[in-house]
Formats: structure tokens, C-alpha cells, sequence
């Protein structure tokens, strides 16, 4: 097995050689400093002199992570929008997702509906879409919180019977602070209440202008209901799409984010994830947060099993040892071993972390009381 000398050992915890040569002695174990101890005793002593055992710093993990993604220097090419769908409760977006869904979709040889995944792309004839369904759901607040996108573009969604409400002036703001464009889709326009001229006047005063107003936001008004005009929302965002220029690498080992994931009674960990960079391929090694495996199957929002997915393209991967958490990245490495040491590194430093952050509390508990 492993071993490291007391010296060094001494020296990643900045102490004196003999300090941990006395420390080693009261457990019984007699060393000198140029002497080699074996992994589980080193673990011991180290935990003895009060310090936690982590088998590398966390710097460590993600350079080894980042010579792994050897492909981030690599030429780009153009890849598809990542379209999230946001608006005020009851305006109409999972409506305006199913009918997407539902049209644009073929589904697989079996000939079923497709299944209900958090994420599915489209192919028009402008090009491929990828749309992120549940907004506000866990991964969109935990790649928030490490200030990294998911998403391309915000297709905001307002009722034109209703107008303008508090949930459509936070995604305004969601959408400003995180520097995404936005696209207006006005939608139940075939209500006799709609009013979308209503509801360009009222995002006008949140600086939302529409390009008739001179503005650059382009509003489209359709139905979810009807299906009217959702082709003129698809031609929007592929248009939007072109002027972000967005690009990736789109051969080498993949990385990405988890949309979603579950426990399947038969299937064990399901991950959904989205793929930012290179190809995932059936077979690949991964490490997925402190998750890793290698990847039994891929499918696609159709439930049919697909050999890889490239950038902007989400995919339900299967051969997890565990359950991911949404939000966590997930990264291809050269084999398994590899995968599982820093599967198991992250591990210890998570709960490394959460036990700073309990006593941290603690801590809080005990000010407030004094
Ligand atoms: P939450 O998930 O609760 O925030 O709502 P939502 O934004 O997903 O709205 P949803 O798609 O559930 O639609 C709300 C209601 O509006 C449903 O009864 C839909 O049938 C109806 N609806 C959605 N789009 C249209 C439309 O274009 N026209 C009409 N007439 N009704 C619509
Ligand atoms: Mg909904």
C-alpha cells in the first residue's frame, strides 16, 4: 500500500518531525523521522495531533481534474442554444414546453410518449434547441450560487390576459443579473382578454424593450394552447442563438452539469445531464460530484439509447455508483481508478466542509445566546 514518511507527513501538517514521532510512540508505533509509515497509520497519528485526514487539498483534486479536461484549449465549434423557460405562475410555461415537447419530438420505435425528463433538445430546420424544463429547480440555484451559466437565453413567458406580475419582474432581474437575453413570449393570445400591446407597455418599465419600441428584446406572440406562432418563438431563438456566436469544443472527453437525477428501482443511479464540452460516450469513465462510474447506457428525452451526445445536448446516463446532486459537474477521465480517487477525495472534502460550516453554526448559536 501507500506510505509516507514522517517528515513529510510532519510537514503537511507544519509540525516538527519529532512532534509526530512522540505522537506516533504514544500509539505504539516506534519511528524515526526518515522512517516510512503505511497509510492507515499515518491516518491515525494524523487524526491523533487533531487534524483531518484528506488524502489531497482540494487545489489538488480539481488540477488533476483540469489536466484531465485536456481539451479546453482545443478549437471550437458552433454549438446549440440552452433555452430555460421563466415566467409568472399559471402564464403558461409547462404548457408551452409540453407543446414543444409534443410536436417537435419523434419518439422512439416503441412508439410511446416520450418520458418526462428535465431537459430535451429539438431539431428544426434552423438547427438544434436545447430546452431546460423546471426553472427555479435545484441545479439552477446551485450553478447560480458558483456564478456559472447554464442557460443561453430566458424565454419569458407572460399571460397577455394577465400581464406583467412579480414572477416576470424577477425573471427580468434573474435574467439582467446573470447577463442572459431575454426573449418575450406573450402567450394565450387566443383569449379574447389578450392584450399583448398591454404587456410591452408594462416591461417597458422594467427596460425590457421590445424592437418595434426601438429596443433590442424580440417579442413573440403565440399559444401554447393553439400552437400558434410556436414556430416564430423557435425562429426567435435560433435567430438570438446566432448573434451569441456560442461555441464549444465538440470532440474529446466531455464535461458538463447534472439537470437532474433519481434512484431507478431497476436501473439504479439516473443522472440527466447537460453536455458543455466534448463528446460523452457510452463506455466513458466519470467523475460526477462525488459520484463516478463509467457510463453503461445513454438515452435520450425519447427513451432511446443513443452512443454519445455532444455539446448543448442532455442525456440520461446510467452507471453512477450513486445519486449526483443537480447542479454538480461532471467530468471524463482516462479510467476508473482515476475517476473513483477523485470521486473520493471530493467526498472526504465535502464533508470536510460541512462539518466547518455545523461548528460554524454552532458557533452562531452560541454568540446568539451570550
Ligand atoms: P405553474 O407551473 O403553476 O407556474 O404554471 P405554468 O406557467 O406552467 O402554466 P401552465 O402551463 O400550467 O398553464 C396554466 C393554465 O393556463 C392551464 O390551465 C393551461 O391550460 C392554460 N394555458 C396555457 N397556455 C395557454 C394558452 O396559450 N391559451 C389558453 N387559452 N390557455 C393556456
Ligand atoms: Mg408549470
Amino acid at each position: 500500500g501507500e506510505t509516507i514518511t514522517v517528515a513529510d507527513l510532519a510537514q503537511k501538517m507544519s509540525l516538527k518531525g519529532g512532534e509526530v514521532v512522540k505522537a506516533l510512540f504514544k500509539m505504539g508505533v516506534m519511528a524515526t523521522i526518515t522512517q516510512s509509515i503505511d497509510h492507515d497509520t499515518a491516518a491515525l497519528v494524523t487524526e491523533e495531533l487533531g487534524h483531518n485526514v484528506v488524502r489531497a487539498d482540494a487545489a489538488d483534486v480539481e488540477n488533476v481534474l483540469l489536466a484531465h479536461v485536456e481539451n479546453l484549449d482545443a478549437e471550437q465549434s458552433s454549438r446549440p442554444p440552452v433555452v430555460t423557460i421563466m415566467g409568472h405562475v399559471d402564464h403558461g410555461k409547462t404548457s408551452l414546453l409540453d407543446y414543444i415537447r409534443r410536436t417537435k419530438i419523434a419518439t422512439g420505435e416503441a412508439g410511446g410518449i416520450t418520458q418526462h425528463i428535465g431537459a430535451y433538445h429539438v431539431e428544426t430546420d434552423k438547427g438544434i434547441i436545447s430546452f431546460l424544463d423546471t426553472p427555479g429547480h435545484a441545479a439552477f440555484s446551485s450553478m447560480r450560487s458558483r456564478g456559472a451559466k447554464l442557460t443561453d437565453i430566458i424565454v419569458l413567458v407572460v399571460a397577455a390576459d394577465d400581464g406583467v406580475k412579480p414572477q416576470t419582474v424577477e425573471a427580468v432581474q434573474h435574467a439582467k443579473a446573470a447577463g442572459v437575453p431575454l426573449i418575450v413570449a406573450i402567450n394565450k393570445i387566443d383569449k379574447s382578454e389578450a392584450d399583448p400591446l398591454r404587456v410591452k407597455n408594462e416591461l417597458l418599465e422594467h427596460e425590457v424593450v421590445a424592437e418595434e419600441f426601438g429596443g433590442d428584446t424580440q417579442f413573440v406572440e403565440l399559444s401554447a394552447k393553439t400552437g400558434q406562432n410556436i414556430d416564430g418563438l423557435l425562429d426567435a431563438i435560433t435567430l438570438q442563438a446566432e448573434f451569441l456566436e456560442l461555441s464549444a469544443v465538440a470532440d474529446g472527453r466531455a464535461s458538463g452539469v447534472v439537470i437532474e437525477s433519481a434512484l431507478d428501482k431497476g436501473r439504479g443511479a439516473v443522472a440527466t445531464v447537460l453536455v458543455q464540452q466534448g463528446e460523452l460516450k457510452k463506455g466513458d469513465y466519470l467523475v460526477c460530484g462525488v459520484q463516478y462510474g463509467r457510463v453503461r447506457a445513454l438515452f435520450n428525452e425519447a427513451g432511446e439509447q443513443v452512443e454519445s451526445a455532444g455539446p448543448s445536448i442532455p442525456v440520461q446516463v446510467l452507471g453512477l455508483s450513486g445519486v449526483p446532486d443537480a447542479g454538480d459537474d461532471f467530468v471524463v477521465v482516462e479510467d476508473e481508478r482515476l475517476a473513483k480517487d477523485v470521486a473520493e477525495q471530493r467526498d472526504a472534502q465535502r464533508r470536510e466542509s460541512r462539518l466547518v460550516a455545523q461548528s460554524g453554526n454552532r458557533m452562531e448559536d452560541i454568540m446568539a445566546q451570550i
